[in-house]
């Protein structure tokens, strides 16, 4: 094996649609208009000396080293910033041009430590192959004059070390920053031989607005910035193409290899939804596959008081086997069920609600996506006819106007909120609808149109009077809607919007955003061009979310954003198979596909290729399964890869379901905070670790490649195989790839999708089948799925979360960029050195009334619990709101957090809570007795598995 190979053409590709011919060293050539000669000489296999310029960022021109002779033309352009012309006749290696190049090297090289053998990027270094390119062998300059070899490196970063002493200041670091990233933490300061490369006010890395997202480290063409690992165990020898298993976003990397350890992840330029680039948790966070935490052996445990027990996988499954048929005999076929998640593969989740359907007999089959974004399932599906978002993210760079929902891009999905700077950047508009200032309503170059800042859980009320608005003032796309959709339910939908109590003025006191600012953004989001809506889990946890989805649905109708590159309704999706866990029918009332067990065509199909009869009753959600613990008919479960006493909400109750369960089996890496109630914790893989697909916010099915053997023994497919077979329902693949040619077989959307399309392809969106073998970008081109598209009326109906004299302050949660979801993997990488804890952030005004300084101990109670923690205060949130993220398990913020949910769907509250702030010395008696349970239940007896 050997590292997968990129060529840098020099420069981006140019988009100009008419051919231009001319030739290179005598080459006739043939590119677009716009093309840079040195991308024409590179594409037609003519490579140029370059240093300053990378096919990721904007040519440069400040190193010299690419200049090239046209006939015709005075002097020696660099062929990175001169476009091609017709006709053109260059010339890449005359002797004139030689002679110049290795005269600029000599300089470079004469400023340049030579250590080249000691170098960590020896062997991976453009300034050691340019020297070679260009044959310099001796530098006449010496190191007696003025030079840069003594500057301090900066080791500040826990990923990356800076040595400007090998800086060539080239300026890709600074551009990538800019260009790719959008942050602009870099700058080159000073000028000429003075000049620098400096981070923020010439700040140390660590100290800067750098979010380390590593795209400097990746642009410099020297060892000035360079990974740490790379220093600490050598240049990669190999590598393997595969998909970030953080975000919804969907990053695919080169995972690059010494022997059997990853020495860096490098995002692939090939990688369709992140085009080159990566943040902080993908690139940089994958140590937490050898932390010496992680379980590797299978353990039993008869009480959740007793000390786990090192036990042999066949003893392992034999007996979780042997309890759960008891199990069903004693209290029935209801008494099990099984819970997937959507860090998992869709192949894992395949088999665990197959497991469930066919070997435990029901139906009672639920996915953590059930507490984010079943919703978005069924809002979409109601008004379009397809539980997924429309559009592929290459879209955004076409949109005008962006309206962003209750999503916090540049912490949840960064790679995307890059996309999206860069296309604010080039003048699009931006509405934020959030209770909090999030970076993107300001941050360098991006400055919103509109901010709505609306109180929590008025989302249907600010979307309802926008609708208000675009009715009333005629601006409604009536040939679109009158095409596409149905022309009645519309009017009624029109009738509806226009009631009094829907205006902007009439929802301003329920929402708290003024009537002329919802007036003004319904109005930019209407006629601003093509508007495209990219939402989160801000508008997802919510007691009225499906409605909330339906009324953002309502409006790319009315206003023809649907259908077309540069609009449409986008879900961004927070874990990264949350789309394909819902996909693979891990809900109790869907098979495969989104469709319904009582279908009995469909059940049909399953039955007949399972070889097995199947429940036509829906079985039980999550939060049905431990009310039924509660009341003691549900008795066993199997849960893989979810900590759901950490991430569901109201723990309190989750841990009374899960005390009364006789056996709970916990499929995991860490021993995480559920497994204190387990009885069974079965080790799992990592995505390093394992062959199969994960499918990302925009539908694409990307294929995750196992780049090493699992250190627990087995892939987490196998375990459930394993697990099945030993209960009586055999299951027998070889490979994940037969699970997929299964799924594409019962599944319509999928019947086209096989791994050897995805190898061949890179990656496919589905539906991908006859009518579309290729996969679709872009959904609802020419009609909706559904058909007509259908309006629904969104009556606000406000929370029973209300806030009063008890409990006056609103709470709403969300995420952090170098946290992922409960911390299980951040946490236990150098991420946690930007949040070591979570805090409460509260306004000014609100702390100043209770007595509360930044960075005091707070209580925050709230009907259902209450939890201590540390304030931030900020002017972030508005008064009458707190914040919190909900990273750490010392914090527990799902302990205040209420068992109120999504009519539709179940999907809890999390968003809105009415709490107290109020001053306090530190944890809770809760928090006490929490950390004693957690430390009893991570107690392991020494006695090993042979
Ligand atoms: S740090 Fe690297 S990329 Fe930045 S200017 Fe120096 S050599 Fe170029
Ligand atoms: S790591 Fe990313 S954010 Fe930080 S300086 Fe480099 S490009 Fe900018
Ligand atoms: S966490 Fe998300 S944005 Fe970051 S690298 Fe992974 S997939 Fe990309
Ligand atoms: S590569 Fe063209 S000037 Fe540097």
């Amino acid at each position: 094996m050997s590292l997968v190979a990129e060529t840098d053409y020099g420069t981006p590709p140019s988009t100009g649609k008419d051919a231009v011919n001319l030739t290179i060293d005598g080459f006739a050539v043939s590119v677009p208009a716009g093309t840079s000669i040195m991308r024409a000489a590179m594409e037609a296999g003519v490579k140029l000396p370059k240093l300053c310029a990378t096919d990721s960022l904007n040519a440069f021109g400040s190193c010299r080293m690419c200049l090239v002779e046209i006939d015709g033309r005075a002097g020696t352009p660099a062929s990175c910033t001169t476009p091609v012309a017709p006709g053109m006749a260059v010339h890449t290696q005359t002797e004139r041009l030689k002679r110049i190049r290795k005269g600029v090297m000599e300089l470079y090289i004469s400023d340049h430590p030579l250590d080249c053998l000691t170098c960590a990027a020896n062997g991976d270094c453009e300034l050691q192959d340019t020297a070679g390119e260009v044959g310099l062998r001796e530098v006449r300059y010496g190191y007696e004059g003025a030079n840069h070899l003594e500057q301090a490196k900066d080791l500040s970063n826990p990923y990356f070390d800076f040595d400007p002493s090998k800086c060539i200041v080239c300026s890709r670091c600074v551009r990538a920053c800019e260009e790719t990233q959008g942050t602009f933490a870099l700058t080159i300061s000073s000028r000429g031989f003075e000049s620098k490369v400096s981070a923020g006010v010439d700040e140390a890395f660590m100290q800067s607005e750098c979010v380390s997202c590593g795209a400097c480290v990746q642009a410099c063409p020297t060892a000035t910035l360079i990974e740490r690992s790379v220093v600490q165990n050598g240049q990669p020898e190999h590598s393997v193409v595969t998909t970030c298993a953080y975000c919804g976003v969907g990053c695919s990397f080169k995972a690059e290899m010494r022997g059997d350890e990853v020495v860096r992840m490098v995002p692939y330029k090939d990688g369709k939804a992140n085009r080159g680039h990566s943040c902080v948790k993908g690139r940089f966070a994958f140590g937490y596959a050898n932390h010496r935490e992680r379980i590797l052996k299978p353990m039993l445990r008869e009480k959740i008081t007793d000390p786990w027990r090192e036990v042999s996988w066949e003893e392992a499954i034999s007996h979780t086997a042997q309890r759960f048929k008891d199990l069903q005999a004693r209290y029935g076929k209801g008494a099990l069920g099984g819970i997937t998640s959507s860090r998992c593969t869709n192949e894992e989740s395949y088999l665990v609600q197959k497991l469930v359907r066919a070997g435990f007999g029901n139906n009672n089959t639920d996915t953590c996506a059930r507490v984010c974004h079943s919703p978005t399932g069924y809002g979409l599906k109601s008004t379009f006819g397809t539980s997924a978002g429309t559009q592929d993210f290459d879209s955004v760079m076409q949109a005008d106007v962006m309206m962003l929902i209750g999503a916090n891009p540049t912490d949840a999905h960064p790679v995307f909120a890059s996309r999206m700077k860069r296309r604010l950047r080039q003048g699009a508009k931006l509405i934020v609808v959030d209770p909090r200032r999030i970076d993107l309503v300001r941050t360098p170059h991006v400055d919103a149109a509109y901010h709505l800042p609306l109180k929590p859980g008025t989302n249907v009320a600010v979307l309802t009077a926008m609708a208000h608005v675009i009715v009333a003032e005629g601006l409604v796309n009536e040939r679109f809607v009158r095409e596409r959709c149905d022309w009645d339910e519309f009017q009624t939908w029109a009738d509806f919007v226009l009631l009094p109590q829907n205006s902007p003025e009439a929802m301003e006191k329920s929402s708290g955003v003024p009537a002329e600012t919802i007036r003004a953004a319904a109005r930019l989001y209407a006629t601003g061009g093509n508007a495209a809506i990219y939402y989160g889990l801000g508008v997802t946890e919510h007691s009225q979310v499906s409605t909330t989805v339906i009324a953002i649905a309502n409006l790319a109708m009315a206003t023809g954003n649907i259908g077309k590159p540069g609009v449409g309704v986008n879900p961004l999706r927070g874990q990264n198979n949350v789309q394909g866990s819902c996909d693979m029918g891990s809900f109790p009332h869907e098979f495969t596909g989104y469709r319904h067990v009582s279908d009995d065509a469909v059940r049909g199909t399953f039955e007949k290729d399972w070889g097995v009869a199947l429940d036509k009753e829906p079985g039980l959600r999550i939060s049905n399964m431990l009310d039924a613990a509660v009341d003691g008919s549900f008795k066993g479960i199997y849960i893989q890869g979810e900590d759901i006493l950490q991430s569901d909400p109201n723990t309190s109750h989750v841990a009374a379901g899960l005390a009364a369960m006789e056996c709970v089996v916990v499929h995991d890496l860490f021993l995480n905070e559920t497994a204190n109630y387990a009885h069974v914790f079965l080790p799992g893989s990592t995505f390093l670790e394992k062959d199969g697909t994960f499918t990302n916010a925009e539908r694409r099915i990307q294929l995750v490649r196992k780049v090493m053997q699992p250190k627990n023994g087995y892939a987490d497919w196998e375990i459930t195989m394993l697990l099945s077979n030993a209960l009586g329902y055999p299951m027998h693949y070889a490979h994940p790839s037969e699970i997929m040619d299964e799924i594409a077989r019962l599944t319509p959307t999928f019947a086209g999708v096989s791994f050897a399309k995805l190898e061949e392809l890179g990656s496919v969106q589905w539906p991908c089948n006859e009518k579309a073998p290729e996969g679709t970008p872009v959904m609802h081109m020419g009609g909706f799925v559904r058909g007509k598209g259908k309006f629904i009326l969104t009556e606000y109906v406000p929370t029973d979360e209300k806030t009063g004299p008890r409990f006056p302050l609103l709470l709403t949660t969300g995420r952090i960029l170098s946290q992922y979801n409960v911390g299980a993997q951040t946490r236990r990488t150098s991420n946690v050195l930007w949040h070591e804890e979570d805090r409460l952030e509260i306004h000014p005004h609100d702390a100043e009334v209770r007595g509360v300084k930044d960075g005091d101990w707070v209580k925050i109670a709230s009907r259902a619990g209450e939890t201590t923690l540390r304030a931030l205060v900020t002017d972030r949130v508005a008064t009458g709101v707190v914040y919190t993220t909900f990273h750490h398990p010392s914090t527990q913020a799902n302990v205040v957090t209420t068992e109120y949910s999504d009519w539709a769907t179940s999907c809890p509250e999390y968003k809105v809570t009415a709490v107290q702030v109020s001053p306090s010395n530190g944890p809770t008696d809760w928090q006490k007795h929490y950390d004693e349970l957690s430390r009893s239940s991570r107690r392991i007896e020494t006695v090993a598995a042979e």
